[in-house]
């Protein structure tokens, strides 16, 4: 058996439970497709090569047909592909049905972050964790475009669809990172639509959900700063620093310093930042565009953040300067 953590010449390393089974079935496609065009392109160049035109005139003896042989070449096959049908079915149904006692994650995509939600309220994004050698079924939903969900070292992927749910579980077996891809192409910065999964030993696990579960008690600011690494993902887009100290991204505009300042738009207007500018841009995205940026990237925040978030959020966007 090869080392799970080392990806063999073809597939990535082995990190859930059904990725050695997927693979196996994979392989044996694969081998015997490769066989199978072996032996029928050897044949063909042997025959080709044997019954070559040598000169002269030949009168080819007729066959019309041979009963033994091609019931052997249709029933042969049959098996063979009703045998993978079975297998491949098999597998689906493991892959598809999560154990009923999993424990679930809701995650939520967004042009361009990925957000995950706990049962106990812990949020965050662009990474989450999971414990070791449990079962985690994960419900997606999109906020905004289709998007979809790949582990390639869990070997399962998902599309992830506005307007309803759709579900996909593993269990790891490896601890350390796996990384998570976006799968769909949803614009602009769908390659920079990346995640972590964590996965943790049971004690680092209960650790990490208390590290980023809310807490009531919080100053606005703090609360605030929570939204906007966890559940709102505005970090994916908004660099909060100046451009020396924090480059990246600049999909949206910085926000250092941004309460107060004078932002000029698309249309050639002008506003300042103030509190009822923030909270336009957080539920109306598209009714001013700072000039430079694509019109549209920002998805609309409406009933997502209740107006206390919101508030939150202007509260930490004070604090950055
Ligand atoms: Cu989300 Cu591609």
């Amino acid at each position: 058996m090869m080392d799970p953590n080392t990806p063999s010449f073809m597939l990535p390393p082995q990190a859930s439970t059904l990725a050695p089974s997927y693979d196996l079935l994979y392989l044996s496609i694969t081998y015997l497709c490769i066989f199978c065009f072996v032996l029928i392109m050897g044949a063909m160049t042997y025959f080709v090569y044997k019954y070559r035109y040598r000169g002269g005139e030949h009168k080819a003896v007729e066959i019309t047909h041979n009963t033994t042989l091609e019931i052997a070449w249709s029933v042969i096959p049959l098996f063979v592909v009703i045998g993978l049908f079975v297998w491949g079915f098999r597998l689906y149904l493991d892959m598809a049905i999560a154990p009923r006692d999993a424990m679930e994650v809701r995650v939520t995509g967004q042009k361009w972050v990925w957000n995950f939600e706990y049962d106990n309220g812990a949020t965050s994004s662009k990474e989450f964790a999971v414990p070791i050698g449990k079962p985690v079924k994960l419900v997606m939903t999109s906020r905004d475009v289709l998007h979809s969900f790949y582990v390639p070292s869990f070997r399962n992927k998902m599309d992830v669809v506005p307007n309803r749910y759709t579900t996909l579980w593993f269990q790891a077996t490896q601890l350390g990172d796996q990384q998570v891809f976006c799968a769909e192409y949803c614009g602009l910065d769908h390659s920079g639509m990346l995640a972590q999964v964590h996965v943790l030993s049971e004690p680092a696990f209960e650790k990490w959900v208390k590290d980023h579960s809310e807490d009531k008690n919080a100053a606005p600011h703090e609360r605030g700063k929570k939204i906007f690494n966890g559940k709102g993902g505005c970090m994916a887009c908004h660099a909060v620093k100046s451009e020396a100290e924090q480059p990246q991204p600049v999909i949206g505009p910085r926000l250092y310093q941004a309460f107060g300042r004078t932002e000029k738009f698309t249309d050639g207007t002008t506003g300042v930042v103030t509190e009822n500018y923030i909270r336009e841009s957080i539920e109306m995205p598209n009714a001013k565009t700072v000039a430079g940026f694509a019109a549209g990237a920002m998805p609309t925040f409406k009933g997502v953040l209740n107006d206390q978030e919101i508030g939150d959020l202007i509260a930490y966007i004070k604090t950055l300067k």
